[in-house]
């Protein structure tokens, strides 16, 4: 298989690296994408491989060509539009779509315009633009193939075509599963940046902290799937050892369960319908216990906010990743509070009104960055 790593410098990508280390005479590395960190993609696509290198910011891309001349290694590509001119021209068979936020959508829908298989851990693309996304991989007869542990988890337990119930989804409650809704007004950055059971990146782990990455999920768990909103279920699952179950229609219920490591999904991913073998534990089960929660909306109202924006559909859920993703930046910034990150998501959702429901590339972009506006002038008014 020959593959290429949109965001193969953030967390995901290293966990993909690991999984090529064990597994590199079955994987040829094509390209990697990252945005700006260029000595670590660099050494990155040294050690793998790679026939090219593409660092969406021009700037970065420059500083790796004058650092590298003369230097045997990948080609480098500067800049968002030229990435995704190689990532077209490239031979590839698979697509770890890793990289963080909305501007995975583009890349994304390429490699399934190109038959790629699209190993999915970017939620905010699924989210954004699910509707569009799912007609593009149809007409083209490419894959997509969940990465995020829960989807992938639902995947596993979906092998066989058999009538779905329901889907739970489990969720951590993130660092501030205990905390008061009074204490939750003064938690810092790096407050929210301590997950208790995964290591990821900033912008999910805030999302993880907020509640709003189970919701992405519940939205991103409908598209995938095509499950109805009514039979997909959040429960609290602080010990992270169930990452998703189904229920059938005959009442079973299968779950996967593991330690949390991004490396079995991946892994999962680039080999399926095969498993392939990798040094990750099992479990000693005696002595466990397993608990589960009802999620509290009042303290985490991303999660309804979430749910509602998928429910309401067309350009809605866009506008709710976008707002999010501005709203999450500027707390990473300390520009705001903890708790205006969910005020700022529902007041751009309140003020949306949707013109049409077609959901085209051109209309996700120009909603997109209409809820950014939205979200930024939010950001600088004085709060009340
Ligand atoms: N981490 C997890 O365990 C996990 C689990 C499930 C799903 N996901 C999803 O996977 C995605 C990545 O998460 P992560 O935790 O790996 O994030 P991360 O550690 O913050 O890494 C983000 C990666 O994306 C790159 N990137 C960001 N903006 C870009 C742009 N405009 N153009 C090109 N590259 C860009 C970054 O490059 P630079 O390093 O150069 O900035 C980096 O390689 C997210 O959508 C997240 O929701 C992650």
């Amino acid at each position: 298989m020959k593959l290429v790593i949109l965001g193969a410098t953030g967390s995901i990508g290293e966990s993909a690296f690991r999984v090529w280390e064990e597994h590199r005479e079955r994987i040829q590395v094509e390209g990697l994408v990252a945005h700006r960190q260029g000595e670590r993609l660099w050494r990155m696509g040294k050690a793998m491989g790679a026939s090219w290198v593409a660092l969406t910011e021009v700037e970065a891309a420059e500083r790796l060509r004058a650092e590298t001349s003369g230097v045997a290694g990948p080609a480098i590509v500067a800049g968002y539009e030229a990435m995704l001119e190689a990532l077209d021209a490239a031979p590839a068979t698979h697509l770890l779509a890793a990289m963080s936020g909305f501007a995975g959508l583009r890349p994304t829908l390429i490699g399934l315009k190109r038959g790629m298989r699209v190993m999915l851990a970017n939620k905010e693309t699924m989210v954004a633009a699910g509707d569009l996304v799912r007609r593009t991989a149809e007409a083209h007869g490419a894959e997509i193939v969940p990465v995020d542990s829960e989807h992938s988890a639902i995947f596993q337990c979906m092998a066989l075509p058999q009538p779905v119930r329901r889907i739970i989804l489990t969720c951590s409650g993130g660092p501030f599963r205990e905390t008061s809704l009074e204490a939750m007004r003064s938690v810092t950055v790096e407050d929210a940046l301590r997950h208790p059971n995964w290591s990821m990146g900033p912008k999910i782990t805030v999302d993880s902290a907020t509640l709003m990455n189970k919701g992405l999920e519940v939205i991103e768990a409908h598209q995938l799937f095509q499950v109805p909103y009514d039979a997909i279920d959040v429960v609290i699952h602080p010990g992270s050892v169930v990452h998703s179950m189904v229920e059938f229609q005959d009442g079973a219920t299968l779950a996967q369960c593991g330690h949390p490591d991004m490396r079995v999904p991946i892994a999962v991913a680039l080999a399926w319908p095969e498993r392939w073998p990798l040094d990750v534990p099992g479990f000693e089960w005696a002595g466990r216990t397993l608990e589960f929660f009802e999620p509290d909306v009042v303290r985490f109202p991303l999660l309804r906010v979430a749910r509602e924006a998928g429910r309401a559909g067309g350009l809605y859920p866009a506008v709710l990743n976008a707002a999010n993703e501005v709203a999450v930046e500027a707390f990473l910034a300390r520009r705001i509070p903890f708790l205006r990150i969910a005020e700022i998501v529902e007041g751009v959702l309140n003020a949306f009104s949707p013109e049409g429901t077609l959901e085209e590339l051109e209309q996700v972009l120009e909603t997109d960055a209409w809820a950014r506006r939205q979200a930024a002038k939010a950001i600088a008014a004085p709060a009340d």
